[in-house]
């Protein structure tokens, strides 16, 4: 769905990224509109969370441009970044644990300079919305692994923001999880005008949730394209698909 102008696009164009002697991105270039779900992945080591470091303002580039609605934000902080209108997840969950799901929702809304009365209906809405209102009160701590992973995820949607990046939200989710997580984030880019890149190494579940995929290998992309036309690549199988890459899950 190539629907967007540049005007409202997250792009990278020609990505590099050394670490003292590791090329860990190479030459990379993606875009993400608003109303789609991209999903980014490879096997260990391929450089999916450099590139969201990169995109997410944690990294800066060695070389290459990352622009939000055609501005130019490469080597911005990562709060200038998400005041720009991107926000992103992480391996592991990073919850406030004492506070409860409501507050811990809320405070996302907060976080994006949202105003209280606002940020209220925001949090309210969404955990509507997303079938968890009868844990509004529980705390952070509280909270099985899978509910922890959609928390967190609301938080993210409540800033508001425009370009979602998921990296392994289904990781440590088991299978019924795993399905509910999809059919809860296959809604919101039309819902709430937020594009989502994901990074999952469940291929049932990326196969089913994107209209694209973005595939690295060794920091290099080696295909693009509808999941079909990826599932299909011979260079994808062997670097990834038909290894230990689609079941692998075991990364920290
Ligand atoms: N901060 C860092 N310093 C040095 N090397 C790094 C750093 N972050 C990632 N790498 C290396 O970059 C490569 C890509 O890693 P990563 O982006 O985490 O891969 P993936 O998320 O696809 O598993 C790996 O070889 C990893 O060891
Ligand atoms: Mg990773």
């Amino acid at each position: 769905m190539l629907t967007s102008s540049n005007s409202e696009r997250l792009t990278a164009t020609g990505v590099v990224m050394d670490f003292a002697g590791l090329r860990a991105l190479d030459n990379v270039s993606l875009s993400l509109g608003r109303h789609e779900i991209v999903g980014l992945i490879g096997p260990n080591g391929s450089g999916k969370t450099t590139l969201v470091n990169v995109l997410s303002g944690a990294l800066t580039p060695t070389a290459g441009t990352v622009s939000i609605d055609a501005e130019n934000v490469t080597g911005f902080v990562p709060r200038k970044i998400s005041r720009a209108g991107l926000v992103r997840t992480f391996q592991t969950v990073r919850l406030f644990g004492t506070l409860s799901v409501f507050e811990n929702v809320q405070l996302g809304a907060f976080g994006a300079g949202i105003r209280r009365a606002q940020a209220t209906k925001k949090a309210n809405d969404l955990l509507e919305l997303f079938g968890i209102d009868h844990l509004r009160d529980v705390l952070g701590d509280s909270l099985s692994y899978g509910q922890k992973r959609i928390v967190e995820i609301l938080r993210a949607i409540a800033t508001d923001c425009n370009y979602l990046l998921l990296d392994e939200p289904a990781a440590g989710l088991n299978e019924e999880e795993s399905d509910k997580l999809l059919g809860q984030l296959s809604d919101i880019p039309e819902q709430f005008g937020c594009g989502i890149l994901i990074i999952d190494h469940d291929m049932n579940l990326i196969m089913r949730l994107c209209q694209r995929l973005h595939v690295l290998n060794q920091g290099k992309t080696i295909a693009e394209g509808t999941p079909k036309q990826v599932r299909a690549n011979p260079t994808v199988v062997e670097a990834y698909l038909g290894s230990q890459g689609a079941t692998d899950a075991t990364e920290p």
